[in-house]
């Protein structure tokens, strides 16, 4: 009886301190669900299901620009909430502990660092190499060059049926990012056996639940992850671990290659260290090049878009020998695919500096979780962009409003933590959609269903739920003009 009592006290202290506290809260200016006032569970469920990046989009078309969607978390879909979260400073607000969701080989990498100083120190020695003067260099955009050519000739051999572009783009991406982390000790490929196996442990990854299990619930995880691990396994990647030390080990690689800076004198990095930074490069540059590309490639195949594929056709074989960055009209594809389909739409979290930010009037304490989102930040100012859901190329062809819809271009992030790998990206998209839309029309193939494309979130990036993609390829000419 005393038990229960005592028991029935501590409930009802800690509801009522639970609400003193949820009342009193700076943040309860800001518009969002009831519930985002008391409790983090709606969005950690919605998370669970690999749906969080739709349920704050449909939250902010509900809200406005500013939601707040638990009680130390604030989403902002605004080009000056983008400036402000990312960019004061240069490198904006620091990152949340979050990311060491992605350490590997336990270790802090570029993209895992939290603070500015730390950040700023690897990204010195990190970022040359990407830069598009490194990138448009004849050794590394002929490596780029032949593996589209390879995934061209996949393409042919697939004329009459179908080709589950889900896997080539994945092996694509992986030959290209080990072709600029490692040449020559790359792989150029297009999957054999082995390059087939490390690609797959990458972009097959089943460990969401298992991860955020980890990250949210560290107790509950060490007890019953056991029992937990029957249903959600946790990610492992012993063949791209071992892959990656192995190469990564290595002594001449090109000047032009990742792997050559890191082990340069300037930059004092451990082996480790630099195998951690290798890998992080190969999981970053694999799935999220390959997932555009995929959903790309499938929206330019549906009826709707038919008249854009014929379009881009046109420019490509109008401009044959003209360079993958000189062709307007695939440039403009490339971005609209990006603002459709970023193939990291999800939030990515900072924390408000110590002294408390105002961002789009709302003053947000100290220590504040706030976050921008690559999905809505493309669709909700239907200003810069009308009819945001479509998929329309010739948008980005208008002069008028160009600045506008650049500022809120955010498929790479901005400020000094945006995406480094960006010219990369671009580089392998434009020469692949180059190679392959100057040859074939593609269809999709009728064993697919609109729904194993829809978007399945990850941690941070998002994927076609059904990881598989297949188009049917029709030569636009005799095979023999290849
Ligand atoms: C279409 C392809 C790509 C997209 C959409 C993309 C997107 C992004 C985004 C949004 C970020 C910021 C993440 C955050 O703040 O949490 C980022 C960071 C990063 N990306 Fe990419 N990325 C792509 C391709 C690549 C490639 C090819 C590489 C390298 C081979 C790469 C390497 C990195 C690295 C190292 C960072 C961390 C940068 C830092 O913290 O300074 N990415 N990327
Ligand atoms: C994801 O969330 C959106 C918006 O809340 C909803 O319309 C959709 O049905 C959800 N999808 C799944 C698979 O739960």
């Amino acid at each position: 009886m005393m038990s229960l009592l005592l028991i029935g006290f501590s409930l009802l202290f800690i509801a009522v301190h639970t609400l003193r506290t949820s009342l009193a809260s700076p943040l309860n200016k800001i518009p969002g669900p009831w519930y985002a006032k008391f409790t983090s569970l709606v969005l950690k469920w919605h998370e669970f299901r690999a749906n969080r990046t739709r349920y704050i989009h449909r939250l902010h078309l509900e809200y406005g620009q500013a939601v707040r969607i638990a009680p130390d978390e604030v989403a902002f879909a605004s080009a000056t909430a983008v400036k402000e979260i990312y960019c004061s400073g240069g490198s904006g607000y620091d990152k949340t502990n979050f990311y060491d969701l992605f350490k590997v080989y336990g270790k802090r990498t570029m993209f895992t660092t939290l603070n500015k100083d730390d950040h700023a120190k690897r990204k010195r020695v990190i970022a040359d190499r990407y830069a598009n003067t490194n990138i448009v260099r004849p050794q590394s955009l002929n490596g780029i060059a032949e593996r589209a050519t390879n995934f061209v000739m996949r393409c042919y051999e697939s004329v009459g049926g179908s080709l589950d572009l889900y896997v080539y783009l994945h092996a694509y991406a992986f030959d290209c990012v080990t072709h600029h982390l490692f040449h020559p000790y790359g792989t150029n490929s297009l999957l054999d056996a082995h390059d087939e196996a490390v690609m797959r442990e990458v972009t097959f990854d089943d460990s969401l639940q298992n991860r955020l299990v980890a990250y949210y619930w560290p107790t509950i995880h060490k007890v019953f992850g056991q029992i937990l691990s029957l249903f959600a396994k946790p990610r492992e990647t012993p063949l791209a671990d071992s892959f990656v030390l192995d190469t990564s080990a290595k002594t001449g690689a090109a000047p032009f290659t990742l792997l050559d800076r890191l082990h340069g004198s300037s930059s004092q990095l451990d082996q480790l260290d630099i195998a951690a930074e290798c890998l992080d490069h190969m999981v970053a540059g694999i799935d999220t090049t390959g997932d555009a590309l995929c959903f790309l490639m499938w929206e330019l195949s549906q009826p709707a878009s038919m008249h854009y594929q014929r379009k881009l056709q046109q420019e490509l074989r109008a401009n044959p020998t003209a360079s993958f960055d000189k062709l307007p009209f695939l440039d403009a594809v490339v971005m609209e695919g990006l603002r459709c389909f970023p193939a990291i739409p999800m939030s990515l979290p900072r924390h408000v500096p110590s002294g408390g930010r105002t961002i789009d009037t709302f003053y947000l304490p100290e220590g504040t979780e706030v976050s921008c989102q690559a999905y809505s930040v493309h669709r909700v100012d239907r200003s810069v962009f009308p009819d945001p859901d479509a998929f329309k190329p010739d948008r980005w062809l208008e002069p008028k409003g160009d600045a506008e819809r650049k500022r809120l271009f955010f498929a790479f992030a901005t400020g000094g933590r945006g995406c480094v790998g960006k010219h990369l990206a671009l580089a392998e998209m434009k020469m692949l959609l180059q190679s392959v839309y100057s040859r074939f029309t593609t269809l999709p193939d009728a064993t697919m269903k609109p729904i194993d494309l829809e978007m399945s979130d990850q941690l941070i990036s998002s994927r076609p739920q059904a990881q598989k993609c297949r188009l049917r390829f029709v030569p636009l000419e005799p095979a023999n003009g290849k």
